[in-house]
């Protein structure tokens, strides 16, 4: 997470991401970010023209860059704001 550019790679892909206009994009806050795996993910396939909608856990310190940090690997995407909850959330995440 220190290197901004490293990537972890992900086992399979979705065969039909074309067949969605939306994607909620669901993650926990590393170091104030999403983990890099979520921008292997965007990046695995071309979303242009999608809505991105992402929503995060934390322990507690917020969603802090990570809209900054994924817009780069969404090239083409509308990026909704990003809301954070709690771990335990007892009234859902978002
Ligand atoms: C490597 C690592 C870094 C984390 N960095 C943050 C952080 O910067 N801010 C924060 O509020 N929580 C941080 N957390 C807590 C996670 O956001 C929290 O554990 C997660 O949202 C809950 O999902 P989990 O059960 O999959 O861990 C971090 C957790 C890990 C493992």
């Amino acid at each position: 997470m220190a290197d901004r550019s490293s990537r972890v790679a992900i086992a399979g892909k979705m065969e039909n991401m074309a067949d969605y206009d939306e994607i909620f994009l669901g993650f926990p806050i590393w170091w104030g970010v999403a983990p890099h795996i979520i921008n292997s993910f965007l990046e695995s396939y071309d979303l242009a023209g999608k809505t991105i909608s992402p929503f995060a856990t934390s322990g507690g310190s917020g969603y802090g860059r990570s809209n900054k940090e994924l817009m780069p690997s969404a090239p083409g995407c509308q990026v909704e704001s990003g809301k954070d909850g709690p771990v335990r959330a007892p009234r859902g995440l978002i």
